[in-house]
């Protein structure tokens, strides 16, 4: 715990269950990819898009979030010294091609959580797990200690719009469709989360961003936000699947 409050994020070994979890993903996204005949590294982006979502569904379906929290009780059971947890009801699937096929690809700019929902957010974490082709010098991009950074006095921001629509399926694959640029006040060290056969756990004020992809493989993972259940003050909908946005679990 100490670790986590002083770094804003910590590594949990993959356990036995949980690789299970991410070789029964491995193996539908293979079966998928050979069924459709679609090569990862080469095809447009669009069309990733479009197979991105169809397997986000298909794996849903198969690992539940509730399931990956039930494999790794220890973790947050024991960790947080409490059992009732509001999770997001789905994983998201990244897919990011290697840039040098996609040049046009930008990485999720430098964020928190809290810039995407009301102010409980605050309370919200991350889990990010690597599925295939995860690497350090390919991996999550963060900026040291920014999980005590404070608004105004650390930095600032402006609101833009990305060039993801609304309701799109980008939209739908966890891409934004309005951001905030963070205009740091001082000097920051930027950093990479990442570490072999282990999965993050990080608080959503760390601040935080995709990165390019500098190998010749598609890099492939799932995330998911989830908080204590006694800090979520409402169940907000979502607007992409218009259904509540946390599941409640009690371990
Ligand atoms: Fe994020």
């Amino acid at each position: 715990m100490q670790t986590l409050k002083k770094n804003g994020f910590i590594f949990f070994k993959i356990n036995k269950d949980t690789k299970l979890l991410i070789n029964k993903i491995n193996k539908l996204i293979g079966n998928y990819k050979k069924e459709n005949q679609i090569n990862f590294e080469k095809i447009e982006s669009d069309k990733l898009s479009r197979h991105t979502l169809l397997l986000q569904n298909k794996i849903n379906r198969i690992v539940s979030p509730k399931k990956f929290f039930e494999t790794n009780k220890k973790n947050f059971k024991e960790f947080f010294k409490e059992e009732k947890f509001s999770i997001q009801s789905y994983f998201y699937l990244r897919i990011t091609q290697p840039h040098k096929n996609n040049p046009k690809y930008k990485p999720i700019d430098f964020h928190r959580e809290t810039f995407q929902g009301p102010t409980f957010y605050k309370y919200i974490m991350n889990i990010w797990i690597p599925i295939k082709n995860c690497e350090k010098n390919n991996s999550i991009r963060f900026i040291k200690n920014s999980h005590l950074f404070k608004k105004f006095i650390d930095f600032n921001f402006k609101i833009r719009k990305t060039n993801v629509r609304k309701g799109s399926v980008e939209n739908k694959i966890g891409l934004l469709y309005k951001d905030r640029k963070i205009l740091f006040r001082n000097k920051v060290q930027i950093s990479r989360l990442f570490k072999k056969d282990n999965f993050i756990l990080f608080y959503g004020d760390l601040i935080h961003g995709g990165a390019k992809n500098i190998t010749n493989r598609s890099r492939i993972s799932i995330d998911l936000r989830f908080m204590i259940k006694k800090n979520m003050k409402f169940n907000p909908i979502q607007g992409v699947t218009k259904k509540k946005y946390f599941k409640i679990i009690k371990l």
